[in-house]
This record gives structure tokens, C-alpha cells and sequence, in this order.
């Protein structure tokens, strides 16, 4: 079995090594997109990231992922110094400066910028937002179904830092997914306050029983845009799909387990705590959801 699979994997692209990347303005060679060791978000984690793929021309499901930038942004209190279409424009402008026009991923990253001095305080930062847009040549290449492991990080409250925010401080997730590593697996499977399954480190998580599809509330867990997506196709279909609550025992009993996100798509679970999920290859359903989002991605950008 192949050992050391991520789920952001992807074919290994010499291309990658020339791209310009966008940073407050411009597009710069990578060697020189570099920010200061007084910027926010290298000092605290201080900013809000989105993570977009550009298929045939198009990059999926934009305006959603405008949406969630700007009411991170709003939530922390962070201007990004430029309205959407700003935004879009940097966007673009970094994909034809690149010369992409498809399997493309763009992390886009606005951080509360330099400050004066090495501190907390975000008054610090006087000089304006850090945005930058690293986007890559990518086609995801994951060898074989993910293998989870159950992680003693949980989910937080909504009051303190709440897990819907697409923050650049992830180190929640990063133990999540350092201690499923030396459980041997590949990512972490986080349960919330409750000790309901709800979200692995980095993905979206659902299972299949009988038929039916079930995810986590929507509470504790980053409101995916493809999660959302795979519901409403499900619904499109007549597919049950459940948000609710749902034990590890639901989970180890499950016919499929998939997960969800931009760069993946939909990515099938084979092993959950030593425990193998269904036939440990994919399933039915989640290579049918696999084709609908193809289906629905091919839609949206025609
Ligand atoms: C913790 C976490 N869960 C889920 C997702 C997937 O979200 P989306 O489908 O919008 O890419 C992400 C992606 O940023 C994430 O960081």
C-alpha cells in the first residue's frame, strides 16, 4: 500500500518552479514573492485564505468563495483594501500572467499586513493589507483511498475561535493532522464538543448508509463550499441527504465514507481507525456524487 498520502496531493509539475506569483499589486517571480517577518500573518497567523480551482477557463464556483472571503474578512475586522471585483481582477490577472487556463489551484491569502512593532495589537499594523495569490499547476493525484484516524482535537466552540473561519492560524488542524500521522494514517478525523464525528483537518467528511448520505450538522466544521455542493446534488437527485448528528459507531458501520473540498473534489475514505470502510475502495455513491460535481462544474463553466 502506498504509505504517505495527503489529500492535497498532486502530480509533481516542473512548471511550478516559474510561475509569477501575485503579491499587493503585481505579479512577482517566485524567488522574490517574499513578505516580512513583521507581516501579521507570518507573526500570529493574523488573515483569512481562500482556495479556488480554475477548470477549462474557469474558476469554480467564484462568487461563493467571494462571499466566504469577504465575511471572514468582516468577522476579524481585516479590509482587504479591495472591493470583489478587485479581487477578481488579481485573480485574473495572476492566471494570465501565469498563461493557465485549467487544473490550476490558487491559494489567495490576505493578511492584516506589516506591523511596527513584533506584537499582538492589530493597531500595529498601519500599513495596509498583504494579499498575495500563489496559484499552481495542479492535477490531484491521490493514489488510493484515504486512510483517517480519530484525533483528540476537537472541534471548537463558535466563541473562541470559531472553525467556520478560513484563518491562516490552522494549528488546530496542523496537530489534527500531525498526531493521524503517527497513528499511521493520512489525516485526522475531528469529532466536536459533543463527541460527534463532524470534519477531518483539512476536508469536509460524509458517510453513506443504506442509501443515505450523511454529514455532520454544519456546526464546529469550515461551511465547504463543495460540502454545500454535494448536498444540494444530492437533493437535485433524490438522494437522502441527513446534516445531523452521528457517532464513530455510525461511522466504523458505514457502506462508504468520502470527503469533501476544492482541491479534491470528492475523495474517497478506505480506512477509518484501523478500521476498513466498506470494501476500503470507493464506493458507488461517492463515485456517483463524483460525477454529478463533475457534471455541475462542467455546467457552471460552459
Ligand atoms: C478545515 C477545512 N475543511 C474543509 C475545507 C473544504 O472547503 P471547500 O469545499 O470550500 O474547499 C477546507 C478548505 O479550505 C478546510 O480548510
Amino acid at each position: 500500500m502506498t504509505e504517505h498520502v495527503t489529500t492535497h496531493q498532486a502530480e509533481e509539475d516542473a512548471r511550478n518552479e516559474q510561475i509569477l506569483i501575485w503579491l499587493n499589486g503585481r505579479p512577482v517571480p517566485k524567488a522574490e514573492a517574499v513578505v516580512s517577518v513583521y507581516d501579521s500573518g507570518f507573526m500570529l497567523g493574523d488573515g483569512v485564505w481562500e482556495g479556488l480551482r480554475l477548470y477549462d477557463g474557469c474558476w469554480a464556483f467564484l462568487d461563493e468563495h467571494l462571499d466566504r472571503l469577504f465575511e471572514a474578512a468582516k468577522a476579524i475586522d481585516l479590509d482587504i483594501g479591495l472591493d470583489r471585483e478587485g479581487v477578481k481582477n488579481a485573480l485574473f490577472e495572476t492566471q494570465k500572467a501565469n498563461g493557465m487556463t485549467t487544473d490550476a489551484h490558487a491559494r489567495l491569502m490576505v493578511t492584516r499586513g506589516p506591523k511596527v512593532r513584533p506584537f499582538q495589537h492589530p493597531s500595529l499594523s498601519q500599513s495596509g493589507p498583504t494579499v498575495a495569490i500563489i496559484m499552481e499547476h495542479s492535477k490531484p493525484s491521490i493514489p488510493r483511498p484515504i486512510r483517517l484516524a480519530t484525533v483528540p482535537h476537537v472541534r471548537g466552540l463558535p466563541m473562541s475561535q470559531d472553525p467556520k473561519l478560513n484563518s491562516h492560524s490552522k494549528l488546530n488542524c496542523i496537530l489534527a493532522c500531525i498526531a493521524a500521522e503517527k497513528a499511521g494514517a493520512d489525516e485526522g478525523l475531528m469529532l466536536d464538543v459533543n463527541g460527534f464525528v463532524n470534519t477531518t483537518n483539512a476536508c469536509n467528511f460524509f458517510i453513506v448508509r443504506k442509501g443515505e448520505v450523511w454529514t455532520s450538522t454544519g456546526d464546529y466544521c469550515m461551511n465547504g463550499i463543495t460540502r454545500q455542493k454535494v448536498i444540494d446534488l444530492c437533493r437535485d437527485n433524490g438522494i437522502p441527504v441527513f446534516e445531523r448528528n452521528y457517532s464513530l459507531v455510525d461511522t466504523y458501520g458505514a457502506d462508504e465514507a468520502f470527503l469533501t473540498g476544492t482541491f479534491g473534489a470528492q475523495t474517497p475514505v478506505g480506512e477509518i481507525d484501523g478500521r476498513m470502510i466498506g470494501t476500503g475502495q470507493m464506493g458507488p455513491m461517492t463515485e456517483r456524487l463524483r460525477g454529478l460535481y463533475k457534471d455541475l462544474v462542467a455546467r457552471e463553466c460552459a
